[in-house]
């Protein structure tokens, strides 16, 4: 979390940079601030979002070609305007913008507190900038010698950007388990935390790897590694366009990344299937086929939406490819002593390619000989790069802080992956996985249509945004859906809601139904329809509101249900492709009529860099 963008060039840095944090703004929105160089150093930083940064420094001298800025979401420290970013120097001569944690930052303090270093804030980045400014007054060295030398003493997780007054026309960076994306134009460089800030100038652009350091003097590049080597540059071509970043006239990025679904499923398996000749194609796979085809096991980690999607891909592999799969959170997974093998195979979800806790959870199981397969959204990033091989989704960027095209992009590359590896292990019959092609090319027009219905479903919300508490229920493919369901509505209003297996809720949750408990029931023809169908009827003898989310032509369910909305006849293993749609719609409109800020709801951020 954090956003962090720097400019180095010809222009004024402050428009460059804001603009930049505007962007970046999905990644933490506690406080924000930025560093402009002319002459002086100068830091401008506000509690609050960057809209509140802008006004703050309207009416002072910005004028700079060099400058810095970040958004925070907090880690060490209440978000106020002390532990904004960025973070001066005890001389002020230096300052630093920081995304990452520092984990022995209490013991580094205290050493620098003991040789007279004071701090305005409770950050471990002050401490960080401390750190530096230390080692020069004692080496007398240069800064980038200093940040160097600092890099060896912090532990922990960085994308550090600093910037010295004794150095006008310098700016250093680094990184470490935080994402950093250097744009090279034409006599100018952009830094930022993903490529989205740096798009509008140019197209070229260096990832920087762990342990780099960048250092951007007098109009040069150099990057060198932490051990002081000098590194070539590995330039490489967005594929991005500018106006994927921008709302293109609607009101929120969520509901544009909701109707972009169509579109994103469609791009995910672009290339990957030819339904004319039955070919399933994923070149991230192709070295790694046999290792799927004989894998013991298949395990899957991820977090929040994506451990959502993982769940699905337990049905779909287990039940087309008959490989045993096991779906782990991956914050659980590596503190628990996992028993792994080498005939392991360890897929990670994670639409950031950042998550913290799925990294971790990547390197334990590397580090025990399993083979990792990445599916990530973002391209370049930290998760696609530790992995042996993977797959993109395709979904183009995702700026809503509730993932929604990611999940169904992350469900369709599953979906491949199920149908490639038991075409290959003979466990699906070329009738069958030609029947799911066919249906899986249908998806995107079924999506389509489905979002039709979005004003339906928006008077559907008008009567239940008030209501405090929310059930949604599933079974099969549709139990990871309702708990999916649960989360956006959670996470957006603010609604409590449980997701629960249809057929769970007789062992407790059916004692919370009465009159006010709004319970979605997802119920589409599938081979646990009628067990689905009962489980509805135990909610309506409780006189629970039932909204139900049926296979267009049901005839049974209406009479039993307050709501229905109907979506496409599809296979049952495709089905949360399809019965997610409306379970996004509803969460998006009961937000926005609660007034709540739906792509930047209250205490998340969209990558989740910390444990
Ligand atoms: C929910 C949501 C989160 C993420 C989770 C994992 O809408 O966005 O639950 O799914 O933080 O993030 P990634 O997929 O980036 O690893």
């Amino acid at each position: 979390m954090c956003g962090i963008v720097a400019y180095v060039g010809h222009r004024e840095a402050c428009p460059i940079v804001i603009k930049g944090l505007k962007r970046l703004e999905y990644r933490g929105y506690d406080s924000a601030g930025v560093a402009l160089m002319n002459g002086s150093l100068d830091v401008y930083k506000k509690k609050g979002k960057v809209s509140e940064l802008e006004a703050f420094i309207a009416d002072k001298d910005t004028h700079a070609t060099i400058g810095m800025g970040h958004t925070r979401w907090a880690t060490h420290g209440e978000p106020n305007d002390a532990n904004a970013h960025p973070h001066y120097s005890t001389s002020r001569n230096i300052a630093i913008i920081h995304n990452g944690i520092i984990e022995n930052y209490a013991t580094l303090k205290k050493h620098l507190i003991s040789k007279g270093h004071t701090f305005q804030s409770e950050t471990d980045s002050e401490v960080f900038i401390n750190l530096i400014e230390d080692i020069r007054l004692d080496s007398k060295c240069t800064l980038v010698e200093a940040v160097r030398l600092a890099l060896h003493e912090v532990v922990g997780a960085y994308a550090i950007v600093v910037l010295a007054k004794d150095a006008p026309n310098q700016l250093i960076a680094a990184r470490k388990g935080s994402p950093l994306v250097l744009g090279i134009g034409q006599g100018e460089y952009f830094l930022a935390s993903d490529a989205t800030p740096i798009i509008e100038y140019t197209s070229d652009v260096v990832y920087l790897k762990d342990h780099e350091i960048a250092m951007i003097h007098d109009g040069e590049l150099e990057i060198r590694s932490r051990e002081d080597v000098k590194q070539t540059p590995y330039v490489q071509r967005l594929e991005m366009a500018l106006e994927q970043i921008e709302k293109g006239g609607y009101e929120h990025f969520m509901l544009k990344e909701i109707y972009e679904q169509p579109r994103s499923i469609l791009d995910s398996m672009r290339g990957r299937m030819v339904v004319e000749s039955n070919q399933l194609i994923m070149s991230g796979l192709r070295e790694f086929e046999n290792k799927f085809v004989n894998a013991d096991r298949i395990i899957i980690v991820a977090c929040g939406t994506s451990w959502h999607a993982g769940l699905v891909a337990e049905y779909l592999i287990e039940d087309l490819a008959r490989v045993p799969v096991e779906v782990e959170y991956a914050s659980e997974f590596r503190y628990r002593n996992p028993i792994i093998s080498e005939r392991d195979i360890v897929i990670a979800i994670s639409q950031s390619g950042e998550t913290a806790d799925t990294l971790a959870a990547i390197e334990l199981a590397k580090s025990k000989g399993a083979t990792i397969f990445g599916i990530c959204n973002v391209v370049g990033s930290s998760i696609a790069r530790a992995t042996d091989a993977g797959a993109y989704t395709h979904a183009g960027p995702e700026i809503g802080v509730a993932s929604t095209k990611a999940f169904t992009a992350q469900v369709t590359v599953l979906t491949l992956i199920a149908m490639i590896v038991g075409s290959k292990r003979g466990t699906l019959e070329t009738t069958k996985l030609r029947q799911l092609m066919v249906e899986l090319e249908n998806i995107p027009a079924k999506v389509e249509q489905i979002l039709k219905l979005d004003e339906e479903i928006e008077k559907i919300s008008a009567q239940y945004k008030d209501a405090t508490n929310f059930i949604y229920l599933g079974r099969g493919y549709n139990y990871p859906v309702a708990l999916e369901g649960a989360l956006k509505l959670k996470e957006i209003s603010y609604i409590h809601a449980e997701g629960y297996p249809a057929a769970e809720m007789k062992h407790g949750p059916i004692a919370l139904i009465d009159e006010h408990m709004p319970v979605v029931v997802i119920a589409t023809k599938d081979s646990s329809y009628e067990k689905v169908v009962s489980n509805l009827q135990e909610v309506r003898a409780r006189k629970g509101k039932v909204i139900a989310i049926v296979t267009e032509g049901d005839t049974t369910i209406p009479s039993m249900a307050d709501h229905v909305i109907e979506v496409p006849e599809t296979s049952e293993h495709l089905a949360p492709l399809l019965s997610v749609i409306p379970l996004q719609l509803l969460s998006y409109h009961i937000a926005v009529m609660r007034g709540c800020n739906v792509d930047q709801p209250r205490n998340l951020a969209k990558s989740v860099t910390v444990e």
